[in-house]
């Protein structure tokens, strides 16, 4: 690709880009939310014409005017999303998309075909499944086999790590390099600098449509991947001044919640977070972090114990209660309900704050203000958007989450409980974000973080609990504690004493 350019309406997605794959190369494409990596591979695969530059195959210049043209040309693309029929067997979805099938048993020749792609690469995938019954990482392998049947050199991959769990992304670059050995070109988009690290031979940087790097993967680190990345030096460590916790802000006691299902599922908790501290607590999703969440912020009824804030009871109160005296609450699915997808950007920069000062005066809505806010915290927590007049559905998933978090940490909290609040963020965000989070404690507040990310609980916090069915398998401090410990407690041996 030569001198590739690309606007949209207010954004140049794509400015003088040139990237260059050989044969058997894998690629990283990697950059943060909005750097133009998604529009450069739609233009690839025919999805989108660029406005400047062209496309040359094998030498020769090319127009892709659609994916089938693309197809024609040995391309193949698998999207974030999932494009399969999920009524539809593996079969049938495979042989849908061909239109030179065999005259004569179609489906025998294609199931036959199948079974000798999946042999060959080590793509496991059953064609008589339905999709529906597929995980992640087998419908993703459907979607190779797909591209393979229709004899694809060159393999799209947009983010496709981020549905999959960390055995199945593993498999996945198996696969990857296996196509490589065999002479088949990939491109993986990603901003997970480890894993471009791992399985890509070759990475390109993009920050704001523009190419900010390129390098073969042995003269790079990290380090420099994410400088490239984010335009400027960023540590991946974050000093903290020593402070002395101050008064408790969050006392649990006895604290006993319910699942869904009506099993218990926090069993007997009690721990106290004080000003200027933040608690993590570590551990593997399910083992009551959520429930817990539910129950402080109101969310969730409790069967037994007590929450107090500031030193009140505030077990069973309304959620609207609690975070008016002073809880906010990242949710773990925050767009799901941390938004409302059809209001306004900065309608939602206001959610749960605006029916107070200054954002509303004698029950009105404030606009002047609420503007402000909004713009401020657009350009504090750098969410890429048209304007603060689009609905929030239209930001990318990553640009949500920087609005929904700067929201909460703004509203200046005594305890903000932040769960997940980096997952699936580039790195210049997550960085943004746990150093805001670090801001909130030396100004005098406190942080309750939920994270299955430890190196970032080891990073930022002050104490971590090691949560495990329900309970705390003890509480280290970061600065002193072993880690094969803490994997030990994550998988529920070594207990030890809760404080
Ligand atoms: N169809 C579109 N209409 C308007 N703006 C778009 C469209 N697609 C992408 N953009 C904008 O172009 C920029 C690059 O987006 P994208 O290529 O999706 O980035 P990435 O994949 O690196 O996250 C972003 O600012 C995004 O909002
Ligand atoms: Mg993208």
């Amino acid at each position: 690709m030569r001198g590739i350019g690309k606007s949209f309406v207010g954004v140049r997605a794509n400015d003088e880009v040139n990237l260059t794959v050989k044969s058997g190369d894998i690629l990283g494409l990697l950059g943060e939310n909005g750097a133009g990596k998604t529009t450069l591979m739609n233009i690839l695969y025919g999805l989108y014409q660029p406005d400047q530059g062209e496309v040359l195959i094998n030498g020769q210049p090319v127009s892709v005017k659609s994916p089938r043209e693309s197809m024609h040309l040995g391309i193949g693309m698998i999207h974030q999303h999932f494009m399969l029929i999920q009524k539809h067997t593996v079969l049938d979805n495979i042989i849908l998309g061909f239109d030179d099938l065999p005259f004569f048993f179609p489906q025998k020749i294609m199931r036959k075909k199948i079974e000798e792609f999946s042999r060959r690469y080590g793509l496991q995938v059953d064609p008589d499944k339905y999709v529906w019954e597929l995980s992640a990482g087998e419908q993703q392998r459907v979607e190779i086999i797909k591209a393979l049947l229709h004899r694809a050199d060159l393999l799209i991959m947009d983010e496709p790590t981020s549905v999959l769990t960390p055995a199945e992304a593993e498999e996945l670059f198996t696969i990857l390099r296996r196509l490589s050995e065999e002479g088949h070109t990939s491109i993986l988009i990603s901003h997970k600098l480890d894993e471009i690290m791992s399985v890509c031979n070759k990475v390109l940087v993009m920050r704001k449509g523009k190419v900010t790097g390129e390098a073969a993967i042995d003269e790079v680190n990290e380090k420099t991947l994410a400088t490239m990345m984010v335009g400027h030096e960023i540590s991946l460590s974050y000093p903290k001044k020593p402070l002395e916790p101050g008064d408790p802000v969050l006392e649990v006691e006895g604290l006993k919640v319910n699942s869904d299902q009506n099993l218990p599922i926090v069993r007997d908790l009690s721990f106290t977070v004080r000003r200027n501290e933040i608690m993590g607590i570590a551990g593997v999703s399910g083992n009551g972090q959520r429930e817990m969440v539910e129950a402080i912020t109101g969310l969730r009824t409790t069967v037994a114990g007590q929450v107090r804030l500031n030193g009140k009871d505030i077990t069973n109160k309304s959620a609207r209660h609690i975070n008016d005296r002073g809880i906010t609450h990242v949710p773990e699915e925050r767009i799901k309900f941390g938004t409302v997808a059809n209001l306004l950007l900065l309608e939602n920069s206001v959610l749960k704050q605006h029916h107070n000062q200054p954002f509303s005066v004698k029950n009105l809505m404030n606009y002047p203000s609420i503007r402000e806010h909004a713009s401020r915290l657009v350009e504090d927590f750098r969410v890429d958007a048209a304007s603060i007049n689009t609905p929030i559905k239209n930001l990318s998933g990553g640009n949500m989450q920087k609005l929904i978090l700067g929201r909460e940490i703004s509203a200046n909290p005594d305890l903000l409980i932040a769960a997940h609040p980096t997952y699936g963020l580039d790195v210049g965000a997550a960085d943004y974000i746990r150093r805001r989070l670090i801001e909130c404690r030396d100004g005098g507040g406190s942080v309750l973080l939920v994270s299955e990310d430890l190196e970032e609980l080891f990073q930022v916090c002050d104490r971590v609990a090691v949560m495990f069915e329900g309970r705390f398998m003890g509480i280290v401090d970061p600065a002193d504690c072993d880690m094969g410990n803490v994997g030990l407690m994550m998988a529920g041996s070594l207990p030890k004493e809760t404080n």
